[in-house]
Formats: C-alpha cells, structure tokens, sequence
C-alpha cells in the first residue's frame, strides 16, 4: 500500500477503483442509527488546516471519528505558524506526538509533497494544495458519478466530462482530470482563455488528452456530467475576466443553456457555491445537481482513505466494517 495520498496523478487505476469500492462500502456505516466502527481504534489522525474550508475539514473530521481514531484539529490561527514557526518544524513537532495520519491543507502548492520528505512515520493526505490537487475531491466525485451512472446500469467510463469555469486556480479540476483520463472517460475543459490553465495545451501534462474549448456552446453538446467550478472572486482584482456580469452571460450555468445543449446531464459543483455566477440557483437546488450527495460522498472516501493509510490494507474486513 501506498504510504501517503499526495494527488490523483501518482495513482494508479486500480488504486483509484480500490478507494471508490472501500468508499462504497462504508457509504452505508454512515446511514447507521449508531455512525461507528472500531476500524481505526487507536490510531491518531491529526487535521492540519492553515487555510479555510467547511466540507473537507468536516468531513475528515467526521470520518476519523465514524473509524474510531482519535483525533486533533488544528488551524492557521490555533496553531505556532502564527509566532513564526516554520511548517517543517510544525510538522516535526507533530510528528513527535506519534499520530498515524497528518491531514494537511494549505494555501500554497507542493505543501504535502514537501512534509514527506521531513516526516517518516505518519502518512501525509493533501486535502486541498493551493493550486495544484485535491485528491479525496476528485475521489468523491467519482464515486458520486459511479453511484449515479450504476443506477442506469452504465459504468464510470466512456463518459462525457465537461469542467466548466475557474479551470486555472482550480486544483479540483486537475484532481478530477487526472481522475478521468484514469478512467478512460473523455476530459472537456470549458472556461475563457484567461482562466485555461498553461498545463491544458500544447507540451502540458495532459498534451492530447484533453479537448480545450472556448465557446461553452461547443464544449456542453452532449455532455453527461457538467463539472462547474468556483468562480473565484478573490482574485478578480487580477483582471482574469473583463466583469463578472460578462463572465455570467458567457459561461454561467443555468438550467435554459443546459438543456438545449446537455439535456441529459448531471451537474457536480464542488462548494462553496457563488450563486448566480457560475452556477444558477435553479440548477444547483434542482433534479440534475448532485451537489448533496458529493458532500455525502465525502465522509465515505475520506475513511476510505484514513482506513488504507492508517492500516496499509487495501481491503475492509467484515469485523471492521461491523
Ligand atoms: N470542496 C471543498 O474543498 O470545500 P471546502 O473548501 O469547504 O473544504
């Protein structure tokens, strides 16, 4: 087993099928009258966040305490960063504690990456890295797809993926693309050329395999998933777009676009929502949104994940699972 979860792109296939299948299977502990078991007694998970987040954070939270694990939840402003102390040194402080799981996220890309070079023992997850990926993101988008499309008795492949918006800041649309080239399903990017990340075209990481377009016309024709992303607002002083209400009229989701151009599809969107600007408020609270169940997801791949690298088992046993 894999000692640390860093990013989609180091993963194999079957890696990635085993902790939607482990997720799966405990979808259901947390659909129990009592939300428990003992899988990870013992063991100690420490949630670092030194950057804001509600549903990650909750969420791995949730999950430790549903396996068992004791747990630590530290942010930016509880914790020695703030006198100044560097992260490694944070990181090494912690390591001294002997947890078995640092839950990390953070601001700046390459955070996870660098802790495992400074610490030996505990595993590292990336729960969101500035830029650069959120894993257990794309993992449990693919286990709500793979639970959407099941119902239709279709398999999480061959699929239209269209990723929508703020593609450039978005470190879940790199999770998620490095995701579906996995799975073999067919990887759309839609947003305006100052909001396509460098990484998409020409010499990129993902050179060939995935389709760029402009036009969200083009790009949404006969899509079946509609992945839209956060416009993220904080950084519209940078000038990405000429005005928001620009950026509305030619990439906002709304349910008139989607029909006539992917009336089949399903919507994912990975929070928080900016309502009437990527997204409409008739498409996030209505049939197609699986938003819900995403956050749902999120509890079932975060033990998923806590279970394989506290454990090292790739697979849960009955009596763990009970
Ligand atoms: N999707 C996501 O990472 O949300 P949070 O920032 O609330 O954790």
């Amino acid at each position: 087993m894999r000692q640390h979860l860093l990013g989609i792109e180091y993963l194999k296939k079957s890696e990635l099928e085993n902790y939607l299948s482990n997720a799966e299977a405990f979808v259901e502990v947390s659909q129990r009258e009592l939300k428990k078991v003992p899988a990870l007694r013992g063991k100690t998970v420490i949630n670092l966040f030194l950057e804001p987040s509600t549903r990650t954070r909750a969420s791995f939270e949730i999950a430790a305490k549903r396996l068992s694990a004791d747990t630590v939840n530290m942010t930016g402003s509880e914790s020695s960063v703030t006198k100044g102390e560097t992260l490694i040194d944070t990181a090494r402080t912690l390591q001294a504690m002997a947890p078995d799981v640092i839950v990390v996220r953070h601001k700046e890309s390459g955070v996870p990456n660098l802790l495992v070079n400074h610490i030996s023992r505990a595993s590292i997850i990336n729960a969101g890295d500035g830029l650069h990926e959120h894993p257990t993101q794309a993992l449990l988008d693919c286990l709500t797809l793979k639970q959407h499309f099941a119902a239709q008795d279709r398999p999480l492949e061959g699929l239209k993926v269209a990723i929508v918006g703020d593609i450039r800041h978005s470190r879940v649309a790199r999770s998620n693309i490095w995701a579906h080239k996995l799975l073999g399903n067919e990887v759309r990017l839609i947003a305006p050329p100052t909001l396509m990340p460098p990484y998409a075209g020409g010499a990129g990481a993902f050179e060939g395999g995935v389709q760029i377009f402009h036009s969200l016309a083009e790009g949404l024709e006969g899509a079946d998933v509609v992945m839209v992303l956060r416009m993220q607002l904080e950084r519209q002083s940078e000038h990405f777009v000429p005005t928001i209400e620009e950026y509305i009229a030619e990439y906002g989701i709304n349910e008139h676009i989607l029909r006539r151009y992917a009336p089949g599809a399903v919507v994912l969107h990975p929070g928080p929502i900016n309502r009437g600007v990527e997204l409409s408020s008739e498409v996030a609270d209505g049939p197609r949104a699986l938003i819900g169940n995403q956050v749902t997801n999120g509890v079932a791949v975060r033990m998923a994940v806590l279970f394989a690298l506290a454990t090292g088992e790739s697979a849960i046993s009955e009596q763990e699972s009970a």
